[in-house]
């Protein structure tokens, strides 16, 4: 063969592998509203730095006349690429080859970029859209998952690990994805369950829908397995970069710093009304967040569930920081078992990646409810204590209103290691309410304009921040308007913070 026909035998080869399953059906998926996997990847990174990996793997499989079905790539594509010019390791599954499955050689291919990106320090994306274990492979497919489990685990608090949902995921298929940092699902196209509806309908009798049992909505608003719901393809690949935007590299590095003009001096008066008197009356805690953020950009994370609490990232003076904050505009901004896990689950990926904790407190307490007490509160409350006690991040909270009892204490308090706890001037710390108060210490003791006065009375002496700040649980008392710049100033002097835990294997964490 010549030099020149080598070079078309390899062209040959790119060419066949990019084809994938073929046209027919690259068309099937383009009519499912969803993209190929090589098309997904062009939309994820920056233009022209994708490099592909083991483009030429084929699987080894022999059984059910597999031998003679082989294709370039056996339905995976992987290799690595830029994100705003920082290097990140991709692999995405094509359902045009034997319905994206996984074989042990594309399990391969997947571990490869997984043990890259650890040994390398760059995080790890992965766009999922498989009917799961390649059911000709048998227990070979089964290892592979297994094998990329190991690694999920490994790389855990190493390199942000992000799953993209963007077709079916099922079986232990799923497994892999909830041991990564974040999912995004689309909206009418991605499916996640262990079980899906035929063998539920079998075993349980329930009928349910795909669509109910483990769509986008599902897994974003019931479950809390799902972080983001995307529109479509498209709009998923967008929010991954900027998720990315606020994460470092790995866990050795800081998050990248954005320039920012927007003023740390930029004070807002509407601040100064927005927490209302009455302390019955919500407010939407968001405004606060969008307030002070540069730019007003905050990027929230699992927006549809557990709404009590709100997560996510935004920027103070260019610096990423993760909020977490009681949202009284739900619930009163109660903590319960959801909403204790899943801020949990975000304060330790924050600690994990150095980026620092800004905690917004208005809570009224824990649930009350034999729901809540059944479903454990007091080991799921107790993931959130833990969260906090453990992380080392410079830690900043604001109590804008409430800090009642146990609530008080969880919701990153001095006590905790808060490392700056700010508060309004409204705020009120107590073990309790005012009328719950009344009614312990007193009973029936009180005819109804005792009662009053006592109410009044409490409300006077402990609803206030001034007893925490005489015992120097408050730092300070703050004007809501200068929220902003006191959250940078507290941030600032927190910026070289050394804390080291006890030396240890690991925790043991009430999970
Ligand atoms: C091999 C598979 C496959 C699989 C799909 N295909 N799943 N091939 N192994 N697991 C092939 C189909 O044969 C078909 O090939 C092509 O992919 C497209 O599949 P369709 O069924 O035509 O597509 P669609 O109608 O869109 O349905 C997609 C689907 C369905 C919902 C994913 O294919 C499905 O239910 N597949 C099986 C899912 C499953 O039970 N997987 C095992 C889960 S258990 P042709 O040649 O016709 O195009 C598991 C264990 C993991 O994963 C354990 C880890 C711990």
């Amino acid at each position: 063969m010549s030099t020149e026909d080598k070079y078309k035998a390899l062209e040959e080869k790119h060419r066949a592998a990019e084809a994938g399953g073929g046209e027919e059906k690259i068309a099937k998926i383009h009519e499912s509203g969803r993209k190929t996997a090589r098309e997904r990847i062009r939309m994820l990174l920056d233009p022209k730095t994708f490099v592909e990996l083991d483009k030429f793997v084929v699987h080894r499989s022999t059984d059910f006349g597999m031998e003679r079905q082989k294709i370039l790539g056996d339905g995976m594509v992987t290799g690595y690429g830029k994100i705003d010019g920082r290097l990140v390791y991709v692999f995405a599954q094509d359902f045009t080859v034997f319905g994206g499955s996984l074989s042990r050689a594309n399990a391969d291919k997947i571990i490869k970029v997984q043990d890259l990106s650890i040994k390398m320090g760059a995080p790890l994306i992965g766009l999922n859209d498989s009917g799961g274990a390649r059911i000709q492979e048998g227990v070979e497919s089964l290892a592979g998952y297994a094998d990329i489990f190991y690694r999920n685990v490994q790389a855990s608090g190493v390199v942000p690990q992000i799953s993209a949902i963007l077709g079916p995921c099922a079986g232990g298929a799923v497994y892999s994805p909830a041991l990564t940092d974040f999912i995004f699902m689309t909206k009418k196209t991605s499916y996640m369950f262990v079980t899906g509806p035929d063998v539920i309908k079998t075993v349980t009798h329930e009928e349910v829908t795909k669509e109910d049992l483990g769509g986008a909505m599902a897994h974003n608003s019931k479950s809390g397995v799902a972080h983001f719901r995307a529109d479509d393809d498209e709009q998923a690949m967008m929010m991954i970069r900027e998720l990315l935007s606020f994460l470092p590299s790995n866990n050795m590095e800081d998050p990248p710093v954005k320039p920012c003009v927007d003023s740390a001096h930029r004070e807002d008066e509407r601040l100064q009304q927005l927490v209302p008197a009455d302390p019955n009356k919500s407010y939407d805690i968001k405004e606060i967040i969008t307030s002070v953020v540069d730019d007003h950009n905050f990027f929230e994370v699992q927006p549809y569930y557990a709404q009590n609490i709100i997560i996510g990232f935004g920027r103070l003076n260019g610096k990423p920081v993760g909020f977490v904050a009681n949202q009284p505009a739900m619930l009163a901004g109660v903590l319960d078992i959801d909403a204790s896990v899943k801020a949990a689950r975000f304060v330790r990926f924050c600690d994990a990646f150095n980026i620092p904790l800004i905690t917004l407190a208005d809570v009224p307490g824990f649930l009350p409810g034999t729901d809540q007490e059944f479903g454990g509160i007091i080991r799921q409350g107790a993931k959130l204590i833990y969260a906090y006690a453990e992380a080392t991040v410079p830690k900043i909270t604001l109590i804008t209103r409430k800090a009642y009892g146990g609530a008080y204490c969880v919701m990153s308090s001095k006590h905790l290691g808060g490392d700056i706890n700010y508060s309004y001037p409204n705020a009120e710390i107590a073990v309790m309410g005012p009328d719950g108060a009344v009614n312990i210490l007193y009973r029936n003791k009180l005819n109804e304009a005792e009662k009053a006065k006592a109410v009044f009375d409490y409300r006077e002496a402990f609803c206030t921040p001034y007893k925490a700040a005489g015992l120097g649980y408050i730092d300070e008392v703050i004007y809501p308007r200068e929220t902003r710049l006191k959250l940078i100033q507290a941030l600032e002097m927190a910026e070289n913070k050394r804390e080291n835990a006890p030396p240890k294997k690991h925790g043991n964490i009430p999970l």
